[in-house]
């Protein structure tokens, strides 16, 4: 199979943990026959250094061409304090609308080898097997009106959540469709008892679970589904939410899987004929700028981002389950970077990508 993959590093830590995930990619196509076509793009505070953008058109066009993307991270202590629109997260929301990406699939498990890992207790942690499907292209990320206006007491700043019918049932039909092949159940999340636009929420995905009679639907409000994650994520299968809930608790349920350097992500729009899924592979962490340079990131997450594109984008089930077998046998030899907190001197981002190399 050919595979013509679009790879956009981006800033701080992603160019470490997407040259690991790159290596694990040609890694597979070595070992399955496949022709690997890699092209490279800028994005985020990259891309605002040597184009003044953070999305130049170019990176666009190519992601549009290629027939999946793979993402490592953006964003600079530099930018700080630039208006939304020039920071170099513009970018990865920029890219994530272009692709029509919607609904962006994270997955957290509390893998075995990792439980002392999670600062919670084992007998809470173990176990844990559930999917974020969070909304990616709608919501208050990308509402207007928006902006800053006004001057002194008066200065103002609007944003606006605002979800239309057509994007909620299409979220809500991946959440379900996903769910078929789990545990049968779906968590609805949101905050309906003070949004209006999460009232609306509440009753699209009602109708739509209408659809699904195999499948177990219940609500939870977001501040309650925050504490349920820490205090008893097995009764977790899928998580439905909207874009900025679904950021915060993915970033929570990093703590139930020991380190954000273990979430991979995989966004997904539309069916392409083939079957195949548009799509945008990513870790869930951010550039971490303190840690650059070092090769001490953590590269799994970004590593297990290229066994969701194996799997959505080429429907490649055997290799995807190849590297995640691999990434499995590198966890129980304890060879993991310093954020696992290993008993043994910690490994370096790019042993760990030998290693999972060499197990698949
Ligand atoms: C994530 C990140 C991004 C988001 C940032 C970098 C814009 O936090 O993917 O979770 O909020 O979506
Ligand atoms: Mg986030």
């Amino acid at each position: 199979m050919d595979l013509n993959v679009l790879v956009l590093p981006g800033d701080g830590i992603g160019e470490e943990v997407i040259g690991e995930a790159v290596r694990v990619l040609e890694r597979v196509a070595q070992k399955f026959g496949h022709s690997l076509h890699l092209r490279a793009g800028l994005v985020g505070g990259a891309a605002i250094h040597r184009t003044g953008t953070p999305l130049p058109g170019e990176t666009v066009e190519l992601a549009l061409r290629a027939d999946a993307t793979l993402m490592g991270a953006v964003g600079l202590p530099e930018f700080d304090h630039a208006p939304p629109s020039q920071r170099p997260e513009a970018g990865l929301l920029g890219i994530r609308k272009a692709l029509g990406v919607f609904a962006n699939l994270r997955p957290v498990r509390a893998w075995p080898w990792l439980l002392d890992s999670s600062p919670l207790k084992n007998h809470v942690v173990d176990g844990t097997d559930l999917v974020i499907v969070r909304e990616l292209t709608g919501g208050i990320y990308y509402g207007t009106p928006r902006g800053i206006s006004g001057q002194g007491a008066e200065t103002r700043a609007v944003n606006t959540m605002v979800y239309t019918r057509g994007e909620v049932e299409r979220v809500t039909r991946v959440a379900f469709e996903l769910a078929r092949g789990r545990r049968k159940k779906v968590t609805s999340v949101d905050k309906s008892n003070v949004l209006e636009n999460s009232q609306l929420w509440r009753q699209v995905v009602t109708e739509v679970a209408a659809e699904y009679p195999d499948v177990e639907l219940e609500h939870l409000l977001v501040d309650n589904c925050a504490m349920q994650l820490i205090l008893n994520p097995r009764r977790f299968d899928v998580l439905l939410t909207e874009n900025m809930f679904g950021d915060i608790l993915s970033d929570e349920g990093a703590v139930l899987a020991g380190s954000i350097g273990m979430l991979p992500s995989a966004s997904i729009g539309e069916r392409r004929p083939s079957g195949a899924w548009t799509g945008l592979y990513e870790p869930v962490h951010g550039s971490a700028p303190d840690l650059a340079g070092q090769d001490r990131a953590n590269p799994l997450g970004a590593i297990l981002s290229v066994a969701a594109m194996l799997e959505y984008s080429f429907g490649l089930k055997e290799e995807a389950a190849a590297v995640n077998r691999a990434v499995e046998a590198v966890l129980a030899s304890g060879r993991v970077t310093a954020d696992l907190k290993p008993p043994a001197p910690p490994a370096t981002t790019s042993q760990v990508g030998q290693a999972v190399c060499e197990a698949i």
